[in-house]
């Protein structure tokens, strides 16, 4: 069974339908990426997926049930974890406080804390290392977010999201406005978490997407023209008019 069923999703803001009847399934442990170019589409369902914006019309059903309508913090709490495009931190927090509250927020509910022994800030504090080890930043763990470098801020924003213990985790543009190295870096590390977690990848970087993905949606004007294996997307005769022709030269 998917993880994922997202099916005939569609929102609109006034006239603009932004995600136009977007219908696809992400299988357990695999990684899913949506490519297309600016405007796409690709953030706002990433934002419908995650009960930021309701949408218009459509159901999104995640492990059998439907979340579709649901608030952002109960599906948070359902183990659905986003990074986003543009950085998120706290600039003046040390690394693992950042990752700390996010381990913490997203963890378990925030009922019945009161009552619950510090073992559990232990529990908490034991999640966010752990996170910050997957993204390669235990050493740096004490510094400020504001100390580290641009590539490394984005390395620990995906930690932000891992400290949630994710069932799935939506990645919208992890590479975005990195160097070429960080690039490589940034790849290495989606790449050591495949398998591990269910992704869904967003990114326009083509020799990423192609190197990583099991399955691809091309996504244009909000509809998906184009899904299937990477093969199939490079060979796919539309998509190459809509967008990797137009790519070529980025
Ligand atoms: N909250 C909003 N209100 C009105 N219009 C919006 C809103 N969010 C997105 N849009 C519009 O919806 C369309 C899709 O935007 P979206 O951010 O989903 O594209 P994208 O595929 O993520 O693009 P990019 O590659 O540039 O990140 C755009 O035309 C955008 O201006
Ligand atoms: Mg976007």
């Amino acid at each position: 069974m998917a993880l994922l069923n997202i099916e005939n999703l569609s929102k609109a803001f006034g006239a603009l339908t932004a995600v136009n009847g977007v219908t696809l399934e992400v299988q357990p442990g695999s990684l899913y990426s949506i490519i297309g170019p600016n405007g796409a589409g690709k953030t706002t369902l990433f934002n419908l997926l995650t009960g930021q914006l309701p949408p218009t019309s459509g159901r999104i059903v995640f492990d059998g049930q439907d979340i579709t309508g649901t608030p952002a913090h109960r599906i948070a709490h359902l183990g659905i974890a986003r990074s986003f495009q543009r950085t998120n931190l706290f600039p003046a927090l040390s690394l693992l406080d950042n990752v700390w509250v996010a381990a913490f927020a997203r963890g378990r509910s925030w009922r019945g804390l009161a009552w619950r022994r510090t073992d559990r800030f232990h529990e908490v504090t034991e999640r966010a290392l752990a996170a910050l080890g997957d993204v390669g930043l235990s050493e740096k763990a004490h510094q400020l977010a504001r100390q580290i470098s641009h590539g490394e801020q984005r390395q620990l924003e995906l930690a932000l999201a891992l400290a949630a213990a994710p069932r799935l985790l939506l990645l919208d543009e992890p590479a975005a406005g990195l160097s070429p190295d960080e690039t490589q870096k940034m790849v290495a590390l989606v790449r050591g978490l495949k398998g591990r977690y269910t992704i869904v990848l967003i990114e326009h970087k083509m020799d990423i997407i192609m190197g990583v993905s099991d399955r691809i949606a091309v996504m244009h004007f909000g509809s998906v023209i184009a899904e299937g294996t990477p093969a199939e997307i490079q060979r796919n005769a539309e998509v190459r008019r809509a967008y990797l022709g137009g790519m070529a030269a980025g």
